[in-house]
């Protein structure tokens, strides 16, 4: 099996690419962590990845299987999707993808990564601490009942 990782622009996507990420998307709002959460459209995904500042990383395994992607503020960035497709899951795909993205911030300057996650989503969260983030605030009751933990790592 081989799995190729990878940065990619506005350039160098393509529309069936992004259908792929889009039905990511669809799956972490399945989950019903976060009633905040927006699938982006087509559109949304080319209008930020047409911006300089949007860093998208995905893993292909014939198609697009698991993606994240950051948005950079001068040097710090916010984390804003990761997903992993459910049946490649527990595999350290996210644990490689994530740390992979964070490593290309770094490299182009980025001095921290933020990220903000439901308290719920315990998944999410052990990856985050067992690759440095720490939570630095928690949002009571963000997501309706629920609240949300901002987290942050150093590069
Ligand atoms: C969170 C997510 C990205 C993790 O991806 P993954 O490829 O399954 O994670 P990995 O296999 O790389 O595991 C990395 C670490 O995450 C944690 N983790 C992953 N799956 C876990 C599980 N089922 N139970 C507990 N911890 C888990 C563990 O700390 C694990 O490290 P370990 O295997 O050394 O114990 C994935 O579960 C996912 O896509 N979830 C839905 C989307 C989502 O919730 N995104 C976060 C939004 S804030």
């Amino acid at each position: 099996m081989k799995f190729f990782i990878y940065n990619t622009n506005f350039y160098s996507i393509c529309k069936s690419d992004i259908q792929d990420i889009i039905l990511l998307d669809q799956l972490f709002v399945e989950m019903g962590y976060d009633i905040n959460y927006t699938v982006w459209s087509v559109e949304d995904y080319l209008f930020y990845l047409a911006k300089r500042n949007s860093v998208l990383t995905v893993v292909r395994y014939q198609k697009i299987i698991a993606f994240c992607l950051s948005v950079i503020n001068a040097d710090e960035s916010e984390l804003y999707k990761i997903v992993v497709d459910k049946q490649f899951r527990g595999k350290g795909i996210g644990k490689f993808l994530i740390l992979y993205h964070i490593g290309f911030l770094k490299f182009n300057g980025v001095k921290a990564s933020f990220l903000e996650v439901s308290s719920e989503n315990s998944h999410a969260i052990n990856l985050y601490k067992k690759i440095g983030y720490e939570i630095i605030n928690v949002r009571k009751k963000y997501y309706a009942s629920v609240d949300a933990f901002v987290m942050k790592k150093l590069l």
